[in-house]
């Protein structure tokens, strides 16, 4: 047995339960209920996802855990504490924040992501790594959304914690979250077996938009069948919920969520300008090659009328002809 480890998650559960209580029993706690409440979190949301806050203060956890019995230097190790900067002791590492606590497989708390209640930087402060927290394995909410994913052979990829938490809410309960780093196959190693799909629902901005022509490689590498859910307007799925409503977010984004290809055209699209010739053309061009990378002859059909009906300047029979060239250059 591993002692430090055992008592590493000894001290995250605990502080879990702390937070928990500290955001619903305390005055201190009142703005970020206020908070939370603003951004539609319900006492249900709070309590399914052990939602809580720390203290604009130095010692409230180091007092707790002091009291407790724990090492202090340990908890530094683990992430719940830092050093003094004149090394002179320990203070709280995360203070006047939103705690989100993190889970593994079997639903262990063994990290923090401590969100600000204002504007500022960073935004989200998590827990550094640790025997206990790898951030390029861990997916966030595992734990709760796997009947789910096997139930429904389908898992739903979100960039953070609202939004797969609110997504919840809204009835898809298969979604996790890498929590702001790039998906590794680490991550995807873990997800084998557990579903055949992975929808992509990132962020509806340029860096999300990004990710996501990076997460497809990754995903049919790994033997998924990938999709991406568009979010319009670069909202990201937590606004987009607020916005548009569950239902819409379940029907049009989740279920209308479309394939590799559909998604690489649209995101190519956006980086040509359609309003000249030469533009058109190159844009054609290269979706053609896109295309061409398509294995079912009727799936090629389909995308390339599509394009010649986007763009009447060019004929389906021309855009075939390019097509079969580039195919045989593969
Ligand atoms: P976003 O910047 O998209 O934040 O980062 P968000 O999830 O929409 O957060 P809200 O709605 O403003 O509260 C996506 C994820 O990246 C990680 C977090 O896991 C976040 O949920 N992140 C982001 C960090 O770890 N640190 C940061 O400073 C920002
Ligand atoms: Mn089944
Ligand atoms: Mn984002
Ligand atoms: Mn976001
Ligand atoms: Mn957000």
């Amino acid at each position: 047995r591993n002692l430090l480890r055992d008592q590493l998650l000894k001290a995250h559960e605990l502080t879990a339960m702390l937070y928990h209580f500290l955001l619903k029993n305390s005055d201190h706690g009142q703005p970020a209920m206020e908070y939370l409440r603003q951004r539609g979190f319900t006492d249900k949301l709070i309590d399914q996802f052990q939602i809580g806050y720390a203290p604009n203060r130095w010692d409230t956890l180091t007092q707790f855990l002091t009291k407790r019995g724990f090492d202090l230097s340990e908890m530094e190790q683990g992430g719940l504490l830092s050093m003094r900067s004149d090394e002179s002791g320990y203070v709280d590492r995360f203070r006047d924040r939103i705690m989100f606590p993190i889970w593994d497989r079997n639903g262990k708390v063994i990290a923090f992501g401590g969100r600000m209640l204002h504007d500022g930087q960073p935004k989200y402060l998590n827990s550094p790594e640790s025997m206990l927290f790898n951030k390029s394995r861990v997916l966030y909410n595992l734990h709760h959304a796997k009947p789910s994913i096997r139930k429904a052979h389908q898992i739903v990829l979100f960039e953070g914690y609202v939004d797969v938490i609110q997504a919840w809410d809204a009835g898809v309960t298969n979604g996790i979250a890498t929590m702001g780093t790039a998906l590794t196959s680490d991550h995807l190693n873990h997800l084998k077996n557990q579903a055949e799909e992975v929808v992509v629902c990132y962020d509806g901005d340029d860096a999300g938009q990004a990710a996501a022509m990076k997460a497809i490689p990754m995903l049919e590498k790994a033997g998924f069948q990938a999709r991406v859910a568009v979010l319009p307007d670069r909202l990201d799925p937590d606004e987009y919920i607020k916005e548009h409503g569950k239902e819409r977010f379940r029907h049009q984004i989740i279920e209308g969520a479309v394939t590799p290809t559909k998604f690489k055209l649209i995101y190519l699209k956006k980086s040509h300008i359609l309003l000249e010739d030469s533009g058109k053309q190159r844009y054609v061009s290269e979706a053609t090659k896109l295309i061409a990378e398509i294995q079912s002859p009727t799936e090629r059909e389909v995308y390339l009328k599509e394009l010649a009906q986007q763009f009447p300047i060019f004929d389906y029979e021309t855009l075939k002809q390019e097509c079969n060239e580039f195919r045989i250059t593969l």
